[in-house]
């Protein structure tokens, strides 16, 4: 008869995480079985995120598992996480304490890049992930503004501190310079500055390191992927053509450099008249998810337009940092993202995704 925690550990196989089609003990999820002298378990289970989608329906499955085993009086179940690192790219320097770079794109301007990449980077920071957001839009940086954080960032021993604000850290050229002002960077000082934001600032330790990029497919979005080792990136599109167009494009701009995609996030979806509960579709409907599908790469969400998304970032206080409904959207995407990073990290033979035009 093997001895209850033998026991337990077997029963816990039933679990199975749903994107890794594999067990919790054969993952090494399972950290610790402990009993006590009543016979209660005490389990504990880390997983790849803390921003892990199916966390409460497998701490709900390992639980009912436990009881089931005889002489198991009680339970009790602790679920952690602990990020994993992108894989080494050995061209690339990694930056120093940063797990995993998320590269927020899209091919047009104006389609809501920062403001989903800010509150991407709330949401995940909220759900337990030590988070940072780079603003890589040197010209016109808004992360801060979006932020509401302002000052300057202190140096100490040659680093940049970044700033802190609703539970991440932030770094901009807008804490640096006075925004009123138009940049004009040439191509080499370019590639210095976006050097200077990724490897000389002090991020210390990150989960996820989220980059909101300027639009376009240029110098900057170049500059990135031969500097940092990008784990993955996040289109944002409108549902609109024109938009899908330009989303196509900047999809193949990050496959040509050989970085994954993580998926596409539809913004400005629709319009839900808060008047009537009409719901009007002002940028066409349903194309960013036909886009992802055509393309091969998954779809993590849609966002409405919404008046009360746009003030929460006028005022520098984004939806994502509330529970209410546009915040809870928000960390449902933020899942969806974390989710594909971990497979990424898990899974050595996840493809590249291809673009498959159909
Ligand atoms: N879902 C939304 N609902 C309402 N307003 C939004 C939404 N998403 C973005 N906005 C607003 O649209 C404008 C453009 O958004 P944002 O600055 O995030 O776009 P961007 O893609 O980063 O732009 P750029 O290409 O200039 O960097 C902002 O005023 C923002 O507040
Ligand atoms: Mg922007």
């Amino acid at each position: 008869m093997p001895d209850l925690k033998e026991q337990i550990l077997s029963a816990l196989r039933v679990v199975q995480d749903p994107d890794l089609h594999q067990d919790i003990v054969t993952l090494g999820f399972v950290r610790s079985v402990t009993i006590d002298a009543a016979g209660k378990a005490n389990v504990t289970i880390c997983l790849t995120t803390p921003a892990c989608p199916v966390k409460d329906q497998l701490k709900v499955q390992a639980e009912q598992a436990i009881r089931g085993v005889p002489g198991v009086t009680d339970v009790s179940v602790i679920m952690t996480a602990e990020v994993r690192s992108a894989k080494p790219d050995g061209n690339k320097a990694p930056i120093e304490g940063v797990r995993n770079i998320i590269a927020v794109g899209s091919g047009k301007g104006g389609v809501g890049k920062s403001t989903t990449a800010v509150n991407l980077a709330i949401a995940l920071g909220k759900m337990g992930a030590r988070t940072g957001v780079l603003d890589a839009d040197i010209y016109g940086p808004n992360v801060p503004g979006m932020l509401g954080a302002t000052g300057r960032p202190k140096v100490i021993d040659n680093r940049i501190i970044p700033m802190p604000a609703h539970g991440i850290v932030s770094m901009s050229m807008g804490y640096m310079i006075d925004t009123d002002t138009p940049l004009v960077w040439r191509g080499p000082m370019l590639h210095g500055v976006m050097k200077q934001l990724l490897h000389e600032v002090k991020w210390g330790s990150l989960d996820y390191l989220v980059i909101d990029l300027p639009p376009g497919t240029g110098d900057v979005q170049l500059s990135l992927s031969q500097t940092a080792p990008v784990t993955g990136a996040v289109i944002v599109t409108t549902p609109q053509n024109v938009a899908l167009q330009d989303a196509r494009r900047a999809v193949a701009m990050f496959q040509k450099v050989n970085v994954p995609i993580l998926g596409i996030i539809e913004n400005m979806s629709y319009y839900l008249c808060p008047k009537c509960s009409h719901r009007d579709e002002i940028f066409d409907s349903a194309g960013g998810e036909n886009t992802a599908s055509r393309l091969g790469v998954p779809f993590l969400g849609r966002i409405p337009l919404n008046t009360t998304i746009r003030e929460s970032m006028d005022v520098g206080r984004p939806v994502a940092v509330t529970d209410g409904e546009y915040g809870k959207i928000y960390e449902e995407i933020a899942q969806r993202v974390a989710q594909q990073v971990s497979l990424l990290n898990t899974d050595s033979k996840r493809p590249i995704a291809v673009v498959r035009e159909k």
